[in-house]
């Protein structure tokens, strides 16, 4: 079901001091911070040639990354996101094994813009997983 590792996300309590960090002691490409309001996150994003890492720190009031930070204080790996060909058929074989979707189950327009889920890190030793469709054909946006 699982494709290609789209990105992981790191969770940093300052996105501007990870960057110079990740840049000048990695050697990193890193890339111009942005904000993403709806989404709660301010991020840059970190280019290898197999993938990408995110920085995010969070941003506004209801950031979904307080928590995590408050139990974090010097950040730590978020979420690893894997693409899928289809989201709607991904949830549905997801949950008829067992798996949770987070939130009310629904599939919602994600940071890149593309369809995405979360998947309760119970299941998954302990790691949240984000599915990402990313190919561009067809699958309407189902929402339930
Ligand atoms: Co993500």
């Amino acid at each position: 079901m699982i494709g290609r590792i789209n990105h992981i996300a790191i969770a940093v309590p300052d996105v501007a001091a990870a960057a110079v960090r990740w840049r000048d002691m990695l050697g990193a490409e890193v890339s111009a911070p942005q904000t993403l309001p709806e989404h709660g996150v301010r991020v840059v994003f970190v280019t290898s040639p197999n993938g990408k890492v995110e920085l995010m720190e969070p941003f506004g009031e209801a950031s979904p990354l307080a928590g995590f930070l408050a139990r974090n204080p010097d950040g730590g790996m978020h979420h690893i996101c894997y693409e899928v060909d289809d989201i709607a058929i991904a949830r549905a074989a997801l949950e008829k094994s067992g798996a949770r979707v987070l939130g009310d189950g629904s599939v919602k327009i994600g940071a890149h813009g593309t369809p995405v889920l979360f998947l309760h890190p119970k299941e998954f030793n302990g790691t949240l997983i984000e599915l990402e469709q990313v190919a561009a054909t067809g699958s309407d946006q189902q929402t339930r």
